[in-house]
């Protein structure tokens, strides 16, 4: 399949884990890729050398990085088909413990980030062609509709943070459904990235994880990308403002 034949698409957080796997299925499909990343190293080791990526430094919390980021993409792409708001990040503590900063840090990345880049985007993503579906897709999580603080990783201002984004997600799906972008969000489950590396390293956590997930497997990056394509795709023109659940079927239990 060759479904970005011509489409010019940026992924936040494209340097490791999910973000990767994403900028890379665009990649085999036929897109040009904007990878966008604060770990400009993790972003050369990756994607060095390949011609149809764009490597760009951009800490998505940062009005002023995320603007500079979008001139760099404007100079070379002119204008954007896709956006996959996918950079986030995880701290645990319980509430008890949570510090306003954490909480503030995990709400900047996870909620306001996504925000940023995509008012940032906006004007690329209007410039984009009328003939292309335009999209924009949130990665949010399981964790914006349940809670699996039962697994010994408390995480309030992760949950929060999520569910915050996947409102944004709808609210902006009305707001943008005028200029023919569709705003949706996948959700993963629990997936093999260096984000959970430690915590599938205990057997406790991966039987917890297991008996929990109806597939019988723990989910690959890949898994996401695929979710992600079908919703920037042009088989999902009419899909705008909901979420896919990449999950095993956890949430179903
Ligand atoms: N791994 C999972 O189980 C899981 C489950 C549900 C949702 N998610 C979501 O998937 C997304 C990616 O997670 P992952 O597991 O691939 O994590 P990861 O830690 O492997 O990768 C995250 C990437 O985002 C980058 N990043 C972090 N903060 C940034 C910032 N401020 N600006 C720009 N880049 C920044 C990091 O440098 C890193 O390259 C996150 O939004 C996460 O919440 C992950």
């Amino acid at each position: 399949m060759a479904r970005f034949t011509d489409r010019l698409v940026a992924v936040t957080g494209a340097a490791s884990g999910n973000g990767r796997a994403i900028a890379e299925k665009f990649l085999a499909e036929g897109a040009r890729v904007a990878a966008l990343d604060m770990n400009t190293d993790a972003l050369e080791s990756v994607f060095g050398g390949n011609n149809n990526v764009l490597q760009v430094a951009c800490n998505v919390a940062d009005v002023d990085s995320s603007a500079e980021a979008m001139k760099v993409i404007d100079k070379e792409f002119g204008r954007l088909d896709v956006l996959v708001n996918n950079a986030g990040i995880v701290k645990h503590g319980t509430f008890e413990e949570l510090s306003r900063e954490e909480w503030d840090q995990v709400f900047a990345v996870n909620s306001t980030g996504p925000f940023i880049v995509s008012q940032a985007a906006s004007k690329l993503l209007k410039a984009g062609k009328p003939d292309h579906t335009r999209a924009i897709v949130n990665i949010t999580s399981v964790e914006a509709h349940i809670v699996i603080a039962s697994s010994g990783h408390p995480q309030i201002h992760y949950n929060a943070s999520k569910g915050a984004l996947l409102q944004l997600t709808r609210a902006l799906s009305v707001e943008l459904a005028s200029s023919g972008i569709r705003v949706n969000a996948v959700a993963p489950g629990f997936i093999r990235t260096p984000f959970t590396e430690e915590a599938l390293k205990s057997a406790e956590v991966q039987k917890f994880l297991l008996d929990r997930t109806p597939m019988g497997r723990i989910g690959l990056p890949e898994d996401v990308a695929n979710g992600v394509a079908f919703l920037a795709s042009d088989e999902a023109s009419w899909v705008t403002g909901t979420t896919l659940f990449v999950d095993g079927g956890w949430t179903v239990l």
